[in-house]
């Protein structure tokens, strides 16, 4: 049997052999099929991309009815078990796990481009008291395009890895100076003596004491979270990286883009959307209740169901292992009742089960963050600090594609034509 599909239109009674490669056609392929020998040719229809590859990639492998992630093929609750953020980074970005050497070379430089310039602070200032960090850090990280002009040169090895170390490096600052604004005090400069978790801890938390001294459990507890976040193939946000990195704009502008796409409630906005609904909840008498308003189409479960996991979101599962890490800590967080009594009635009920939704990576991950302290307008930046190797690695190996061309979809238009226009005079 070939590897092909036969194609019959009953429009001509034409038939058509298209080839399938990795149980894909090209769509290109497509446009053979015509009516009339001058009509553009098919097009496929997709809203969403529910149901279109846009990319070959090594990077990040999912099965959602399985419930597997891989990065570059190691099974994420390994990493998230025996690695480290850094680490994983590489692994990402290089597709194979750093030599000692490498990783010391790697932690060295990450260490070192924590910084920001200070004109950066004065920009931070400028925005209003109340200002949602994720706005803020959209704003930031475009601005440091400005900063690094070489940047535009990301065909060349050396620049290209240089900026992504200065990203890497320099998102956890970003988003500590914005949440310190929020709070109206003075930022809190890198430590280089700390982890990468550890520092992050630091410039967000410091105050009086000369240097500080991040929980070890806690800044592992962040570690692993950076980890379980660091990339998930061809998601909202990466596509938006890609997209445009394929117009060769900088990885600065390109990212605040997939920092945008990441806000969105629909996507990484959903952690911060999760407390507030268990806020609303209020108590584990009330969650039969408001399952059956979700049930009735009232609003959607934050923190539930996804376009690829069809089962158990592995992130979820680790996540909630993690937390009970943390509490010992910070003390539980009584909100977590309450999430495990929804997520116990919503997977006894047909209509989460039969329409596959299961908890997400963002399910339980916010009330982690609450434990720790953070504010719930801090949780998508949290998630954008761990996806930002991912977004990096997606946004190389989209500008290595020999395959990949600027993105520019096609349209079904569906609008009024060849209109004569109407002068106000003659307008009803
Ligand atoms: C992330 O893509 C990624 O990989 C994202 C992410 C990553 O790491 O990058 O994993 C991170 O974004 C996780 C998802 C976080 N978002 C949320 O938790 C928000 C709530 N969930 C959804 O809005 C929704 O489930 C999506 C957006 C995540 C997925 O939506 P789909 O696949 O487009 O599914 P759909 O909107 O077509 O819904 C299918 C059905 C519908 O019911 P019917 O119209 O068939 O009757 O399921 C229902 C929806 O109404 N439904 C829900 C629901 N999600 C879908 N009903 C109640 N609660 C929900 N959460």
């Amino acid at each position: 049997m070939a590897d092909t599909l036969t194609i019959t239109d009953n429009r001509t009674g034409r038939t058509y052999e298209v080839d399938i490669t990795d149980d894909t056609i090209s769509a290109m392929d497509l446009r053979q099929i015509k009516v009339a020998d001058d009509d553009f040719g098919m097009l496929s229809y997709d809203p969403g991309f529910k149901n279109t590859a846009s990319t070959r990639s090594d990077i990040t492998y999912i099965d959602g009815a399985a419930g597997i992630l891989e990065y570059r093929g190691y099974p994420i609750e390994q990493l998230a078990e025996q690695s480290s953020f850094l680490e994983v980074a590489w692994l990402l970005m290089h597709g194979e796990l750093p030599s000692q050497d490498e990783y010391d070379q790697w932690t060295y430089d990450i260490t070192h481009h924590t910084f920001v310039h200070e004109n950066m602070k004065d920009f931070i200032d400028g925005f209003h008291h109340d200002a949602h960090p994720m706005g803020m850090l959209v704003s930031t990280v475009g601005a440091l395009s400005t900063f690094y002009p070489d940047a535009k040169d990301a065909t060349d090895p050396e620049t290209r890895h240089l900026q992504m170390t200065r990203l890497i490096a320099k998102f956890p600052t970003l988003a500590a100076f914005a949440y310190r604004h929020s709070i109206g005090w003075r930022p809190s400069y890198p430590d280089n003596e700390l982890s990468f978790a550890g520092n992050f801890l630091n410039m967000m938390w410091k105050t009086t004491e000369l240097r500080y001294e991040p929980d070890p459990v806690l800044a592992k507890a962040m570690d692993r979270l950076f980890i379980l976040h660091a990339d998930h193939e061809q998601n909202c946000s990466t596509t938006t990286m890609r997209t445009i990195g394929s117009s060769d704009a900088d990885p600065y502008s390109a990212a605040a883009g997939a920092v945008a796409a990441l806000y969105g409630p629909k996507h990484g906005g959903a952690n911060e959307a999760v407390l507030r609904m268990l806020e609303e909840i209020g108590s584990v008498d009330e969650v039969p209740d408001y399952v059956q308003r979700a049930k009735d189409g009232e609003f959607r479960l934050m923190g539930f169901g996804h376009r690829v996991y069809k089962n158990f979101d592995p992130r979820a599962a680790v996540i909630k292992d993690l937390a009970h890490e943390v509490f010992e800590v910070t003390g539980k967080n009584p909100l977590i009742d309450i999430a495990v009594e929804l997520e116990k009635i919503a997977l006894e009920d047909d209509y989460f089960v039969d329409r596959k939704l299961y908890p997400n990576v963002d399910f339980y991950s916010g009330i982690i963050y609450q434990a720790m302290g953070f504010p719930t307008s801090m949780f998508p930046v949290l998630f954008a600090i761990g996806r930002i190797p991912g977004w990096l690695a997606q946004w190389q190996e989209n500008l290595l594609d020999p395959e990949q061309a600027i993105a520019r979809p096609r349209q079904v238009y569906v609008g009024e034509r060849n209109r004569d226009f109407v002068p106000m005079s003659a307008r009803s």
